[in-house]
């Protein structure tokens, strides 16, 4: 199985190592994994004038699976927006029409008291964010900024084509399928139009799926939901840039977004894995950074890509047993709880995959 590692920019390097550790510890007795390396993101254009080499695009192409950390630094976010290091992922999404992002979010019940809400709301937190990836104001045109009557204005285009829609809703329904088929779309129908007709095409869908029980909520009333009633959500299916800002709300039900890992997949099945977390450069190159968004980003992989659902069920397992016995990063560190960094956290998650193994 060969995996194309793309590290990335801040803690991507650190964080993925430790899913790579993952994988290795696996490989001591399964299957063999080839891991090939190549710059993204500021790396990308440090290395070779490009966020996205034409290597690295390739490279992704090919693999069977990619392992993607993070793009973007301070200093690349300074540069006009084709060059910034976080662009080189949205186009390799685009590149390689990754239009299915799963952002699961799992309330993990050792984090529950990491998290800034109550106990009771997050007992039994179990739900799925779909965000449709590849178009809306993220892609849509006309954008940019020109003057107008002496003055600059910013202008992006919120706009989905109802094949667009389709398809996710779809990934959306069978997703609620294989759950506990409930599906919520999120839209903002009552002021969009770009929405409206996403809600009128989720409707024609789901009369593929008499078993699953659709409901829609306006963005707002979903941010809310979110954190009053988390449990009554199982599949989210929504627009990009509404998928953006939900999944990290809901990244708070798991303690801390240092927990939230994703795969965003394409119609023949390729797919590309990544913490739901960005480079944070501040914290870059400290061993601080939390991993296990990296490590069970792998899992997914192992699960939807590479056809390992027991592997996938070991790494979990191992990320579980870990936080059982009380080592923690900073970021969901709590009294009592041993504090370790990065690299202590990955060696720790591959000694118990070891042990789960033997
Ligand atoms: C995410 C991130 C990206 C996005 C950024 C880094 C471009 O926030 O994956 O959620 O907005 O999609
Ligand atoms: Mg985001």
């Amino acid at each position: 199985m060969h995996i194309a590692v793309l590290a990335g920019d801040g803690i991507g390097p650190e964080v993925t190592a430790q899913a790579v550790k993952a994988l290795r510890a696996l490989a001591a007795n399964g299957p063999q994994f080839e891991f090939t390396e190549a710059p993204i993101g500021d790396a990308g254009f440090v290395a070779a004038g490009d966020p996205l080499p034409a290597e690295t695009a390739a490279l992704a192409v090919k693999a069977d699976a990619v392992l993607f950390g993070a793009a973007g630094t301070y200093e690349s976010d300074l540069r006009p927006p084709e060059q910034r290091g976080g662009h080189a992922l949205l186009r390799l999404r685009k590149q390689m029409d990754l239009f299915a992002n799963y952002r699961p979010v799992f309330a993990f019940p050792e984090l529950l008291g990491a998290s800034t809400l109550r106990r009771e709301a997050l007992e039994g937190v179990d739900l799925v964010v779909l965000r449709e990836l590849t178009g809306d104001i993220y892609f849509g045109t006309p954008r940019g900024i020109h003057v107008e009557n002496g003055e600059r204005v910013g202008i992006n285009t919120m706009r989905y084509t109802e094949s667009e829609i389709r398809r996710v809703a779809h990934a959306g329904f069978r997703a609620a399928r294989g759950r506990r088929q409930r599906l919520c779309s999120v839209d903002k129908a009552n002021v969009l139009e770009a929405s409206a007709l996403w809600r009128e095409v989720v409707n024609e869908v789901a009369r593929d799926y008499p078993d699953v029980e659709l409901t829609h909520q306006y963005v707002d009333a979903a941010a809310m939901l979110l954190v009053r009633r988390p449990r009554d959500f199982d599949v989210i299916v929504t627009g990009n840039i509404f998928g953006d800002i939900l999944s990290d709300a809901a990244a708070m039900l798991t303690g801390s977004i240092g927990m939230l890992p994703s795969a965003s997949i394409n119609a023949a099945g390729q797919g590309l894995f990544e913490p739901v977390h960005g480079s944070a450069p501040d914290i870059a190159g400290e061993d601080k950074a939390n991993p296990l968004a990296s490590i069970l980003s792998a899992a997914m992989m192992l699960r939807l890509s590479l056809g390992q659902p027991v592997l996938a069920e070991r790494v979990e397992n191992a990320v579980r047993r870990v936080l059982a016995e009380g080592l923690r990063t900073a970021d969901i560190m709590e009294e009592g709880a041993q504090l370790v960094g990065t690299e202590a956290m990955g060696d720790a998650v591959a000694r118990e995959i070891l042990r789960l193994a033997a």
